[in-house]
């Protein structure tokens, strides 16, 4: 039955494990009475997305609840379509919930019908430049109204969430924004009146009443923490956080064999084992191995290959990783040189150790350490400085080998 979904989140029926965490998040979402907001924390492909596929089908089998997921990395753009964007998955979110609470009539009517309903909703709550159009098919889209000189899109930014309070006064329901990559609006914070962004969203939260609730979410779990966490950050104390770890052994193992027999091969748990053992319970990884396995290989084999081969899985996402995350770091070609320095050991090094190992003063260290901390790339565990991704750590030792042998 389980399909490969190789990079692309996992379809709610296909969700393997992650009970607890779908369960947890559901449940402080559908508090009665106040309104919650989540921050869903967790490192690239750990399974936040497919988390969230699930909470928002089960949230929307209540009639009250409408749900509206937004990736904000993958709708990035200038402020104009950006907008347009959300304010449609908004629209769709409130018109699904319309379709889903009225009995089935004639369509064309139903479309004039929230037409109105959504003309109405939008101009009872003053909700500024935002209106809707509807076309002969009965297709309703948003209308935003950007003036033509300099827009200030900060009113924008707002009277598109406000029109989701709009939609939920109008109808009695609970609207639930999932922003998916929240901390990639920070793109946004060159255009103006956006320029702090996350402060703007703050007021969005207080204002929002108790007919909103947000799940933010995002794999930049450094840059996340600090946007919600540090001392003078405007969104401190408005979002629980919730971090999504690594899947346990047990279901690692499950994992694994399911995927395996999905290729119609029979569970090996000591296969299954060997892959928790190299990647840990990070679900992308597994997969990976299991994707690449057949009766009687090595999985040890297998990984290497994953990570060497020109066109192995592992060794494009790890490629991408770092490109990714030191194209944000400053520092330089010397990044790089540090994280090699730091993969041949997987406890990592104290800061005077890499310094003698690199011949570097130690007091030039910090300065490169702390953008690849904030990168997430290294992390500090007892003092210690390591590279925290298990598999990337692996790629990187295996390339420091093949350079000097
Ligand atoms: N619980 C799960 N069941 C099935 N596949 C999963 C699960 N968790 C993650 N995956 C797979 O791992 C990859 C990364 O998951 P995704 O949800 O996109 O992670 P994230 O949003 O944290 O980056 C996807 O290919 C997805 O199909
Ligand atoms: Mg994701």
């Amino acid at each position: 039955m389980t399909k490969f979904y190789v990079g692309k989140p996992a379809p709610p029926e296909d969700l393997m494990d992650r009970k607890e965490e779908v369960k947890y998040i559901v449940t402080k979402m559908k508090s009665k009475g106040i309104s919650y907001n989540l921050a869903i924390l967790g490192y690239r492909r750990i399974g936040k997305t497919s988390i969230l596929f699930k909470v928002k089908e089960i949230l929307l089998n209540n009639e009250e609840i409408a749900v509206v997921y937004f990736d904000v990395k993958q709708n990035m753009a200038e402020p104009k379509t950006f907008l347009t964007r959300l304010e449609k998955a908004i629209f769709d979110a409130y018109l699904e919930k319309l379709r889903f609470s009225t009995k089935i009539g004639t369509k064309a009517s139903k479309a004039t019908e929230f037409f109105t309903k959504i003309r109405e909703a939008l101009t009872s709550k003053k909700v500024k430049s935002i209106s809707a159009d509807i076309s002969s098919n009965g297709i309703i889209l948003p209308k935003i109204e950007f003036e033509d000189k300099v827009t200030d899109y900060g009113t924008l930014f707002m009277s598109v969430f406000k029109s989701a309070t709009a939609f939920a006064e109008k109808s009695n329901l609970k609207f639930i924004i999932i922003l998916d990559e929240f901390q990639d609006l920070v793109n946004l914070d060159r255009y103006p009146g956006l320029k702090d962004i996350f402060s703007l969203f703050r007021s969005i939260i207080q204002q929002r009443g108790k007919t909103v609730s947000f799940i933010v979410s995002g794999s930049r779990v450094h840059m996340l923490q600090t946007i919600l966490g540090s001392g003078e950050s405007p969104l401190f104390v408005h979002f629980e956080r919730y971090a999504i770890q690594e899947m346990d052994k047990h279901n690692s193992l499950e994992f694994f064999n399911k995927y395996l027999a999905a290729k119609k091969l029979k569970s090996n748990n000591k296969g299954a084992e060997q892959a928790y053992e190299l990647v840990g319970g990070q679900p992308f990884y597994l997969m990976a191995i299991a994707e690449k396995w057949n009766t009687g290989d090595d999985v040890n084999m297998v990984f290497q290959n994953l990570l060497t081969d020109s066109l192995g899985t592992l060794k494009l996402y790890a490629e991408y990783i770092l490109s990714e995350d030191l194209a944000d770091a400053t520092g330089g070609p010397i990044l790089k040189t540090i994280l090699q320095a730091l993969s041949d050991n997987s406890t990592g090094y104290t800061v005077s150790e890499l310094a003698k190992k690199m011949s570097i003063a130690l007091t030039n260290l910090p300065r490169y350490l702390t953008p690849l901390i904030d990168a997430d790339l290294v992390t500090k565990i007892n003092g210690n400085y390591i590279v925290r991704d298990k598999m990337l750590r692996e790629y990187l030792r295996v390339q420091v080998e093949a350079l000097s042998s």
